[in-house]
């Protein structure tokens, strides 16, 4: 019996809970914009939520662990709060109950950003959703090709070195060849994001007749990182089997050599005459 009433006490608490559940805070999204971010430049945390019948008590921002930004409704004129951290520039003017605006961003910030959500009134409840940002620093210059061995002909070893200056993280680089990819540099683990490093990417490849296009090759080097920075560097290689206009200027001089010995025959023969008229 009191077994029983135990477990009916249970379902009815459960139920209770799942009910409130539903009817409080729901849908707590945070969303970067942008969240690739080169250094320097400013991006907008965006915390959407659904209060449902509740009324709104904090909004609460975290960089990992450290709250950098709060705002607090009922504390108005003073709903916003900004704790100060150096490398936070927080413009308050542009900050409100849904977003946080920062300025000038450091490299420091790449990481966990949090917007977490508490509910006033009936059931206080706290939410919240975590988002990364990450702090790029592009390359101060496009990429640069160097190439061996040309001209190139069918059967020969084309060596190119693709080069890209420093960059945090460092691009990543694609060479095409007539607009095949041929070489593509190996992914970047997560741990180098933090790191300023140069990109390499050495390509050694044996051209066949296939890879020219009507005798042509275009070699193009492309840097990116995360669709944030893009630049291309393009070279065209000498080639043996390009249509060269050697033939036609040929086919001039033969032209021209005629028409002097044509001349030269006519002044022969202008003589001839003029000394048989003598
Ligand atoms: C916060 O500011 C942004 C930009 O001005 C605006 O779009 C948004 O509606 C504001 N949020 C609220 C809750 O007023
Ligand atoms: C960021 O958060 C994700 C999931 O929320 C977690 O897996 C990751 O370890 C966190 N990164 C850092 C640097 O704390
Ligand atoms: C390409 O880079 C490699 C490694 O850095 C170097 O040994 C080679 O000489 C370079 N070749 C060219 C053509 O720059
Ligand atoms: C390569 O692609 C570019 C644009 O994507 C195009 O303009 C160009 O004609 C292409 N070249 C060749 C050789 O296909």
């Amino acid at each position: 019996m009191t077994l029983l009433c135990w477990i009916f006490e249970v379902v009815i608490v459960l139920g209770l809970l799942l009910i409130a559940d539903v009817l409080t805070l729901q849908n707590v999204l945070l969303s970067i914009e942008p969240k690739v971010v080169p250094v320097g430049q400013s991006s907008t945390l965006i915390c959407t939520y659904d209060l449902q019948d509740d009324a709104l008590y904090t909004v609460k921002w975290y960089r990992g662990r450290y709250e950098f930004y709060r705002y607090t409704p009922s504390e108005y004129p003073n709903s916003k709060k900004i704790f100060p951290y150096k490398e936070i520039n927080v413009d308050e003017e542009a900050s409100n109950s849904t977003q946080v605006v920062l300025r000038n961003i450091d490299f420091v910030l790449s990481g966990n950003f949090t917007c977490e959500v508490t509910t006033d009134a009936l059931h206080l409840t706290t939410r919240y959703d975590i988002k990364p940002m990450l702090v790029i620093q592009p390359p101060e210059t496009a990429p640069t090709i160097s190439v061996f061995g040309e001209p190139l002909d069918y059967g020969d070893l084309l060596r190119a070195n693709c080069s890209s200056p420093p960059a945090r993280p460092r691009a990543s680089l694609t060479f095409f060849l007539n607009n095949y990819t041929v070489a593509t540099s190996e992914p970047l683990l997560p741990h180098h994001y933090q790191r300023s490093e140069w990109s390499d990417l050495g390509l050694v490849i044996r051209l066949y007749a296939e890879h020219f296009d009507d005798g042509r090759l275009i070699l193009r080097c492309v840097a990116d990182i995360e669709n944030v920075y893009h630049e291309e560097a393009v070279l065209k290689l000498g080639s043996a089997r390009e249509p060269v206009p050697e033939r036609v200027s040929a086919q001039n001089a033969g032209i021209t050599s005629s028409l002097r010995a044509m001349l030269r025959l006519v002044v022969f023969l202008e003589i001839i005459l003029l000394m048989s008229i003598l």
